[in-house]
């Protein structure tokens, strides 16, 4: 594919220098031949096929940083380190020293998808369906464990080639607790500090790791802390971050006795609290917006709360499945008010 590239431009190059040689040969430079051939380059090729230039990859932290909060609920740690994180990743005025990697944890609803949806929407104009953006999952795209080796080369080369293309790509690991755990000690020359690995240079890429991992842990901290009197606002990234890198290193799955975690090169391990009810009803209501719902009614509200499993006891105060299914669960009720 570089070589058609390459060629592209050299031929627009051509052409237009023979047109700027027609009309004008010597106040013209060969400046302008670039400038032209770049401005065609822009304007034709890259509307066939996805550039790497600021208009494919805006990386629009503001419009992250509003989805976010707009519609995300009860994650205030998860949405400030992740936006503090990428805010200075791709700062021009200070490149960064190595890839950056995020891992998140929690359980399942919590938000942790939906949230890298949002990071994906942001930082490139064509989102998740973007060729700079890779999302893998352990159980459909690396199911066999006697394959371990070829993947690790697959997934390598993949990376490596991506990378060359263009240095700004979002490589997404979703389920990485069951993902063997071999699989990422292949990624980990690539986040490496100032990794130049065979004249690529990873460092402006993202790595997003998702698992549910340290679930247990972040809601036994949880408990403990709402039980000392701490208002979940209050609650800060300090309380959590140990205890979940001795979750994901301890517990099965893709980061088990890993040399990425060995060596310290997740920049994040960013947990994703359980939600309340509060937070439940506020998926609830903008379900119904989504759906062009502006006032469901109280009734309706309380019979998708029924669906929704709360634990751990005594307390019973988290939901078990965060908002997941209360979309599809809101659908089955939306029909009463068409009407
Ligand atoms: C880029 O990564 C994707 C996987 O997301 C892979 O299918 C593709 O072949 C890679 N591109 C190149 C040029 O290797």
């Amino acid at each position: 594919m570089e070589i058609y590239k390459v060629i592209f431009f050299l031929l627009l190059n051509f052409y237009s220098s023979i047109l700027i040689v027609c009309f004008d040969p010597l106040s013209l430079g060969s400046a302008a031949i670039v400038g032209i051939g770049s401005l065609v380059y822009e304007k034709v090729y890259c509307r066939w096929k996805e550039c790497c230039t600021e208009k494919e990859i805006p990386g629009d932290i503001n419009k992250l940083e509003n989805l976010l909060k707009l519609k995300v609920y009860g994650q205030h740690i998860a949405e400030e380190v992740i936006i503090n994180a990428l805010k200075s990743h791709w700062d021009e005025k200070q490149p960064p020293s190595k890839a950056l990697t995020l891992s998140f944890h929690g359980w399942p609803g919590g938000g942790k998808n939906y949230i890298t949806g949002f990071i994906k929407e942001s930082l490139f104009s064509l989102g998740g369906a973007s060729d700079h953006v890779h999302h893998f999952n352990a159980r459909i795209d690396f199911p066999e464990v006697s394959k371990v080796l070829q993947y690790q080369m697959q997934l390598y080369e993949w990376i490596k080639t991506n990378v060359t293309k263009c240095p700004k790509q979002l490589f997404v690991f979703d389920e990485v607790n069951k993902m063997h755990s071999g699989l990422l000690n292949v990624i980990k020359p690539l986040i490496d500090y100032n990794s130049y690995v065979s004249k690529v240079d990873y460092r402006k890429s993202i790595f997003i790791f998702l698992s549910n991992t340290g679930e247990s842990l972040i809601t036994e901290q949880m408990i403990k802390l709402h039980r000392s009197g701490i208002e979940r606002n209050n609650i800060q990234l300090q309380d959590f971050e140990n205890l979940i890198i001795k979750g994901s290193f301890n517990e099965e799955g893709g980061f088990h006795h890993s040399d990425a975690i060995k060596s310290n090169l997740i920049d994040h391990y960013v947990p994703f609290l359980p939600l309340e009810l509060e937070h439940i009803r506020a998926c609830i209501i903008d379900q119904f917006q989504v759906r062009g719902i502006y006032a469901p009614s109280e009734d309706d509200i309380l019979s998708i709360l029924d669906y929704v499993e709360w634990g751990p006891a005594p307390e019973n105060i988290y939901s078990k499945t965060g908002c997941k299914r209360i979309s599809q669960k809101v659908a089955l009720v939306v029909h009463k008010y068409w009407r």
